[in-house]
This record gives C-alpha cells, sequence and structure tokens, in this order.
C-alpha cells in the first residue's frame, strides 16, 4: 500500500553519487515490500531513470510500473508511450494513466485497445487538485478505467466526500498522490511531539501519521510518497506497517492536524 512517487526525486543527472543513493533507495523499497512505482513523461528524466535503475538492479518484475500520458491527440498519445515503454526498458506497463486529464477521451480510448493487446495491464486517469473532481465524476460516471489518481492527504481531504465512495462502488483502484502535500504537512508539525496516542496504531513518525491515516481509508489501494533519501524512505514504508487507525482515530487525526 506504499508506493513511489518520482516527481522531482528521480529528475536527476546520474552522477555517480546520485546513482548509488537511488539504486539504495529502490532496492530498499522492494526489500520492504514496496511495488507501485508512478512517473510521467512530465517529469524530466524519470522515467529514464526508473528504467536504466530498476534493469541494474534486475528488480523490473518484482516492480508494478506506472507511467502517464500527457499529450494531445491519438498519434501523438501513441508516441508518448512508445517512447515510455523504451525508456522504462520493459514491453509491458502495468499502469498507464492519462495525466492531468489531457485530452482524456482520445488517450483512454487508445489504452483501453493496448490493455485489449496486453501491453499494458490497466488504464487510468489522473489529476493532483480538488478543483477537477466534478470532471472526474463524470467521469466516473461515462467512462470505464480501472485506476484514478488524485490528491488525498490531510492536507487535502476533498476526494473523500464523493469521489472515493463513488471508487468503491464502480470497484475503480485509488492512488494518493500528494500524500504529504507536496511536503507542506511536515511545514505544519515541525517541532511538535507525535501525540502518545499514535502508538495506539503502531505510528512512530509524522510521515507514517500522514501515511496511515490515508491508507486507512478503504478505498484506497496505495499511497505514492516521493522521495530520494534511504530513511525517509524507510520511515514511508512503514506507514503500510502494523495496525491502523479506525474510523474514530482518523478524525481525531484530522483534528489535532487542522488545529495546527
Ligand atoms: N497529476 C499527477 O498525476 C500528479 C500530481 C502530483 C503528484 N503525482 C505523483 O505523486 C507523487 C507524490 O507527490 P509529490 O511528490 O508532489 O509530494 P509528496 O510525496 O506529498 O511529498 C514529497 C515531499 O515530502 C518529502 N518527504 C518524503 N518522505 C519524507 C519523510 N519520511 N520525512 C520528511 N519528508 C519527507 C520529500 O522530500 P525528500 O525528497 O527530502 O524526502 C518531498 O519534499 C509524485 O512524485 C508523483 O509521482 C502525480
Amino acid at each position: 500500500m506504499i508506493g513511489l512517487g518520482t516527481w522531482r526525486a528521480f529528475d536527476v543527472d546520474l552522477s555517480a553519487d546520485v546513482r548509488r543513493q537511488l539504486e539504495e533507495v529502490l532496492s530498499q523499497f522492494v526489500k520492504l515490500g514496496g511495488r507501485v512505482i508512478d512517473s510521467s513523461p512530465m517529469y524530466g528524466r524519470a522515467e529514464e531513470v526508473i528504467g536504466q535503475l530498476t534493469s541494474a538492479l534486475g528488480i523490473g518484475d518484482k516492480v508494478f510500473l506506472a507511467t502517464k500520458v500527457w499529450t494531445e491527440g491519438k498519434q501523438s498519445g501513441i508516441r508518448s508511450m512508445e517512447r515510455s515503454m523504451s525508456l522504462l526498458r520493459t514491453k509491458r506497463i502495468d499502469l498507464i494513466q492519462v495525466h492531468n486529464l489531457v485530452d482524456v477521451n482520445t488517450q483512454l480510448a487508445t489504452l483501453q485497445e493496448w490493455k485489449q493487446q496486453g501491453r499494458i495491464r490497466y488504464t487510468g486517469i489522473t489529476h493532483y487538485e480538488s478543483g477537477a473532481l466534478g470532471e472526474i465524476e463524470k467521469l466516473m460516471r461515462s467512462q470505464k478505467f480501472d485506476f484514478l489518481q488524485i490528491n488525498y492527504s490531510l492536507m487535502e481531504p476533498q476526494a473523500e466526500q464523493s469521489i472515493l465512495p463513488l471508487a468503491q462502488e464502480r470497484g475503480v483502484a485509488v492512488i494518493a498522490n500528494r500524500p504529504f502535500g507536496a511536503g507542506n504537512l511536515f511545514n505544519k508539525v515541525r517541532s511538535k511531539p507525535l501525540p502518545d496516542w499514535a502508538a495506539e496504531f503502531d505510528c512512530r513518525s509524522w510521515a507514517q501519521f500522514f501515511l496511515k491515516w490515508i491508507v486507512a481509508n478503504p478505498a484506497i489501494t496505495c499511497a505514492i510518497p516521493a522521495t530520494d533519501k534511504l530513511r525517509h524512505l524507510e520511515d514511508n514504508m512503514q506507514g503500510g506497517i502494523g495496525r491502523l487507525p479506525d474510523a474514530k482515530l482518523r478524525r481525531r487525526m484530522a483534528e489535532i492536524v487542522s488545529s495546527l
């Protein structure tokens, strides 16, 4: 239930030091049970870096590769997805999502074709702003896709009003992006002690607090925090281990964060 985002963190030049650091992050991710890696052609060198490192580490068949298509027009979409396959060094991508709903109907039609041909396993759509929830709801009622990726965190909980229940009803898997509000949640709790009662759900850090709140929602399939740091990765992976907060504790968690 804890995956890995690649925006910024993997958009890097692979100098020897950076390469060593990211290889450690990726191999520990897999060792600790991580599977979902989320990228996009919008993230600069991230797809290329993930392709190079997963192939060098021999973990390509262990991870669930999710990327996106972010362009207008059918042919341009196909070219983009073929490039993603080549950069990710794979013949089959697990999930391709229409990034930020760009030309969503055209791209979803191609994704369905690719799924039938076995070039991808799953289709999806993404957005990162609560302002898009209305359009997403319409798409969920009119289109067929397997995954929805949306912003969902203690800072941006709006998706739980109607979109997450609808996803559950329709059997759509949900990936929570921006689980730390792009890092802003840490600014809120800086120098604040973790409440004692966090121990009731095996939580030992604010990162685990934020992640456990997300993945305890039964509509959520996984959360994808981004990091290029081994100690943060190890911290985040604990967010998917041990007990999870129940509904009452989740309300208490939301109250404490909104009071800060
Ligand atoms: N439209 C879309 O499809 C869309 C939009 C937004 C995001 N996404 C996806 O969702 C992923 C996650 O979102 P995001 O990258 O915007 O933000 P995020 O995961 O909410 O936050 C990332 C920030 O948190 C920090 N961090 C990570 N683990 C930490 C820890 N244990 N302790 C302290 N700080 C920690 C990172 O810094 P360090 O690097 O220093 O650890 C980074 O600054 C993206 O990478 C991308 O894959 C998709």
